[in-house]
């Protein structure tokens, strides 16, 4: 799951209509917005999918899987069959009871981008929002909002790993203050730089824990092994001046040590924090993707 960034509704309920969206704008979001429930959770319907979506599904976790050894932190590797067999769009319920028995979390069916609060609320709670559609075959290589293929095999496997499963719920929590803060494009820049996109450092080398990295064919080695990016050590203040690309692949990468690290430096209260960066921002302005700053130390692949 990635946040829509909700520009009309505030409230976060779901009153039927599609939540408007970050992209392009012009198109509505896909799902079936009328069979959520108020907070914008669904039945996942599994009988709906036909053979043409598992087979979908199970031909992408087999490129992904074949790309992970080298490339996947090893707390992913570790978990990722947690969902279960790969035949078949695993059914929501049983990845919930592994989960539940694992870190408390579970997962919970929606149809599609939800408004960032109903988001924050869900992430809050330790239920992590799946959307329930697959992408159709002419989108295997490519889809414009996250399907259950991104968000099953990108998010959940670290949702069984403590110290990320507390991250997420803290993240959660977080939102759901700087809505009230009004700094949820701050926010949403960590959301990105970390649980979307973010790499680590380990001994073997730099590794994807990344969601949108981990899900992605091409972003995968792109991310741990180009020359291309540019890759710069986790720093809280300076990521939330950064600006990130959604319609190509990353031009700068965040590196944390560890989920440890990540976990500690986002504890603070961001209250203050927020003001500095906006403080900040006025001053010398945000950093456009792609750009390092004089001094700042790169990592080498
Ligand atoms: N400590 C943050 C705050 O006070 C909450 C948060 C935690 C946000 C972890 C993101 C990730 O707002
Ligand atoms: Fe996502």
């Amino acid at each position: 799951m990635t946040m829509a960034n909700d520009l009309n509704s505030h409230s976060g309920i779901n009153l039927g209509a599609p939540p408007v969206t970050y992209g392009t704008g012009e198109r509505p979001p896909r799902g079936d917005y009328a069979r959520a429930r108020p907070d914008y959770t669904c039945e996942q319907d599994w009988s709906r999918y036909t053979e043409a979506d598992h087979d979908t599904y199970r031909r992408l976790y087999a490129r992904q899987l074949q790309q992970l050894p080298g490339m996947a932190c090893d707390e992913f590797i570790a978990a990722v069959r947690q969902l279960g067999a790969p035949d078949r769009i695993p059914r929501f319920d049983e990845i919930s009871e592994r989960l539940l028995k694992a870190t408390g979390w579970q997962v919970v069916g929606v149809p599609g981008l939800i408004p960032e609060e109903a988001f924050f609320a869900l992430l809050a709670e330790r239920r992590f929002p799946v959307t329930d559609w697959i992408r159709r075959p002419e989108e295997f290589d490519y889809v414009v909002e996250p399907d259950v293929f991104h968000d099953l095999f990108g998010h959940v496997p670290l949702l069984f790993d403590p110290v990320f499963a507390d991250y997420m719920q803290a993240y959660g929590a977080g939102g759901l203050k700087a809505s009230r803060l009004d700094a949820c494009e701050l926010l949403a820049r960590l959301y990105w730089y970390t649980v979307e996109f973010g790499l680590i450092a380990t001994p073997e080398g730099l590794r994807a824990y990344g969601a949108g990295i981990l899900s992605s064919a091409g972003e995968l080695p792109y991310s741990v092994c180009s020359r291309e990016p540019r890759r710069v050590a986790f720093d809280l203040e300076r990521l939330m001046r950064s600006r990130y690309r959604i319609d190509t692949y990353q031009a700068t990468y965040f590196v944390i040590d560890s989920f440890r690290q990540l976990f500690d430096a986002t504890a603070p209260d961001f209250t203050p924090i927020y003001a500095r960066v906006r403080e900040t921002i006025a001053a010398a302005g945000e950093i456009e993707a792609g750009v390092v700053l004089p001094g700042e130390r790169q990592f080498r692949v």
